[in-house]
């Protein structure tokens, strides 16, 4: 068991059919949970979001689905979001599972891997997930972006690009160190040493 282990969300959130960006999703879960962490995949495909009526926060009886991510954002300290570019931006089904909650993200360390099927790795979707976190008052940390996903990843989700083995190590690494200056006790424990 590491020293520091953070609770893991990763969120994957697109649903189209032949979707790619399960693929990394998939991988990243699969490699912390190798490192011994606590992991988790939110697959948005298994579940029903309905188009946002009212945030979880303001309803009295919110849609279970909702419920369900509402309380593993809650629980986590660290979220992995998974998303592609979609138009130059994410896309619509992870913006509105994302809207669902807000003060469910505060002070949670997010991370980002983002996915193009061209050459840019998704950064413009980056940038777009680095300006909703600082909304949510959490904390944008290390990102990787994965540019031709599909030379990346076979059908399967093998990893094809041996390039890719290491940099999804050391994300793994960067994702816990930048959850740990965030974990409540090491908050708790840096406010101590300061007075
Ligand atoms: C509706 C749509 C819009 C896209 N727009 C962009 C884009 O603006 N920039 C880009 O680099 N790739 C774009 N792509 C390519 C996707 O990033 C790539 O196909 C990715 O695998 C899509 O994620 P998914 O497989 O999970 O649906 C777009 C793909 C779709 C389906």
């Amino acid at each position: 068991m590491p020293a520091f282990s953070p609770k893991i969300l990763v969120v994957q959130g697109t649903v189209r059919d032949g979707r790619n960006s399960i693929h990394p999703a998939r991988y990243v879960t699969d490699r912390f949970q190798e490192n011994g962490y606590d992991v988790e995949l939110f697959d948005m495909k298994e579940h029903e979001i309905p188009p946002l009526t009212t945030p979880r926060y303001m309803s009295t009886d919110p849609h279970p689905d909702v419920d369900t991510f509402g309380k593993k954002v809650e629980a986590a300290d660290s979220i992995v979001i998974v998303a592609p570019e979609y138009n130059h931006s994410i896309p619509g089904t992870l913006k509105n599972l994302l809207d669902h909650l807000y003060p469910e993200y505060e002070d949670t360390a997010f991370s980002y891997v983002t996915v193009s099927a061209g050459g840019f790795g998704g950064v413009r979707a980056l940038s777009h997930l680095h300006d909703i976190t600082l909304e949510f008052d959490a904390h944008p940390g290390p990102d990787l972006p994965v540019s031709n996903v599909g030379e990346v990843f076979d059908d399967d989700g093998t990893l094809i690009d041996e390039t890719y083995e290491d940099a999804f190590e050391e994300f793994v690494e960067v994702v816990v160190e930048h959850a740990e200056q965030f974990a409540p006790s090491a908050v708790g424990a840096t406010r101590e040493a300061d007075v």
